[in-house]
């Protein structure tokens, strides 16, 4: 890695910290910033191919919302090749997409990726075996996340499955606090100084919006899947799985 792909957006002082938002800048360090941010990342996208291989009915779609440079995306590829079956990925950055679309073209496979610029709330989910949301919703306001979940919950053929991967937040608060200090340490281990990791925190705060583990559970089940689980958890980032 190059020293221009290193997240370093946070290290000097930056006076008022803007809010958080997936532009260029963001664009040009994703890869590290999410691989030293989210503890348990790379474990996330190899099961999010685990759990496609499971999955993934023939000539069906599978959706990677909030896809960035498609990690996801690629992940589930890897693992589907002859099946016939489409890749939707969905994300509302133009930054994002451009840079996706070039990762995706080097990478080529047989298994056709449709690249769709589009708040994931306004597209439709048809004849999918397959629904992806690694570190998307907690991004989505909080009150059009059941209406999400039902959409996606119509969308999928039975039997499919939806991934949700969220940062978590946890009651007590002095929970929440251990939870949060020990995903501090674990930045800090990756490098990031006590700076980055408070200006960083106060750029995201009121843009990624996180909930409890118990909050997922109950709208999954209040939009249908009876089935949901956590599969992964590390400090306070966790992965679901729900199928219909
Ligand atoms: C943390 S990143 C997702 C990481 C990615 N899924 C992966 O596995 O590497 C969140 C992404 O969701 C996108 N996003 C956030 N809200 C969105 C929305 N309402 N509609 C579409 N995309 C959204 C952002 O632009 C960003 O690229």
């Amino acid at each position: 890695m190059t020293d221009t792909s290193r997240d370093n957006l946070f290290s000097s002082p930056l006076g008022k910290v803007p809010a958080f938002a997936f532009d260029q800048a963001v664009v040009d360090v994703f890869p590290d910033m999410i691989s030293r941010s989210v503890p348990g990342y790379e474990t996330i996208l190899a099961h999010t191919g685990e759990l496609a291989d499971r999955f993934v009915q023939a000539n069906t779609h599978c959706y990677d919302l909030g896809c960035s440079l498609g990690a996801s995306t690629m992940a589930v590829r890897q693992r589907i090749a002859g099946r016939g079956a489409k890749i939707i990925a969905v994300d509302n950055s133009t930054a994002m997409l451009s840079k996706c679309k070039t990762i995706l073209e080097a990478n080529a496979d047989s298994t056709e990726v449709e690249l769709v610029h589009s708040d994931i709330c306004d597209i439709e989910i048809s004849d999918a075996s397959l629904v992806v949301m690694n570190f998307t919703l907690q991004f989505v306001p909080l009150e059009q996340r059941v209406a999400l979940i039902s959409k996606i919950y119509r969308g999928l053929n039975p039997g499919g499955c939806v991934i949700i991967s969220e940062k978590l937040s946890f009651e007590p608060e002095s929970l929440n606090q251990l939870l949060s200090e020990l995903h501090h340490g674990f930045k800090r281990a990756q490098g990031y100084s006590d700076l980055e990791i408070s200006q960083k925190r106060d750029s995201i705060e009121n843009v990624l919006v996180p909930e409890t583990l118990d909050s997922h559970i109950q709208r999954l089940r209040a939009c249908g899947f009876q089935s949901a689980s956590p599969w992964f958890q590390c400090f306070n980032f966790c992965s679901l799985v729900a199928i219909k």
